[in-house]
């Protein structure tokens, strides 16, 4: 199965260390946090990567040169959200069932693994139980299926959120067509999710590892000590 890491961002919440670098490319014990994404996958057995850049992508290109990934790049112009990461991106997925990871949160090698085998017509969500929930999208899940993603709310109805990992299937694109923009001005993959779980039409898979979310300057310690103690 494909992958397609979205890596354009800029990151505000990680200033100043994203002045001159996409947020992906911070630094974590020693190397760039997409360093860790991509063996990751590697790892998993994902034979084709499809890399989503835009802000200061010639960074992205140098890196991986570097350390020499075998990647295809698809350039978002202008970063307009994550929904419009995706569907710049569908003639790169070409009409398969594809994963969708973002760059800047770190799955094991075995999740990976295991979500990208549900093969099957469903799409599917991966998710983990956090502390803050208010931080995240919180599923709201009924017999296995995902009803709504709601994204970061002040009082969340559980401790189940969307850790942005997810395998798709092309009727995702349907959707992402139609999406309108959300209050902070973006278009949402999260938004056509809830479209496709209306429908009936997504699952969940929680983790059965660990999730590192590269969120704010304030996670790197923390991630760096996980990162050093999985060996990774
Ligand atoms: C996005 C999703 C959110 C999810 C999070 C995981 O949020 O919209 O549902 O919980 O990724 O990192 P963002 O980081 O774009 O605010």
């Amino acid at each position: 199965m494909k992958a397609l890491v979205l890596a354009a961002g800029k990151g505000v919440r990680m200033l100043p260390y994203t002045n001159d670098k996409p947020k992906v490319l911070v630094k974590v014990a020693g190397k760039p946090f997409l360093y860790y994404v991509l063996k990751n996958l590697e790892k998993a057995g994902i034979k084709k990567i499809g890399i989503v850049v835009g802000y200061k992508k010639e960074k992205i290109y140098d890196f991986i040169d570097k350390y020499g990934f075998k990647v295809d790049f698809i350039e978002q112009e202008e970063q307009l959200g994550t929904g419009h990461a995706v569907l710049v991106s569908k003639q790169w997925v070409d009409d398969d069932q594809f994963l969708v990871v973002m760059g800047d949160n770190l799955y094991s090698e075995n999740d990976i693994e295991t979500i990208s085998r549900r093969i099957d017509k469903f799409c599917y969500v991966a998710a983990y139980k956090s502390e803050h929930p208010e931080r995240y999208g919180v599923l709201e899940v009924l017999d296995g299926m995902l009803k709504k993603i709601e994204e970061k709310p002040a009082h969340p109805k559980s401790n189940l959120v969307n850790t942005g990992l997810y395998k798709l299937t092309p009727e995702i694109f349907t959707h992402l067509i139609d999406l309108k923009k959300s209050p902070r001005g973006e278009f949402e993959l999260t938004d056509a999710i809830t479209h496709l779980a209306g429908l009936g039409r997504v699952k969940i898979y929680e983790l059965k590892d660990y999730w590192l979310d590269m969120s704010t300057k304030e996670d790197l310690p923390k991630i760096e000590e996980k990162i050093k103690q999985l060996g990774l």
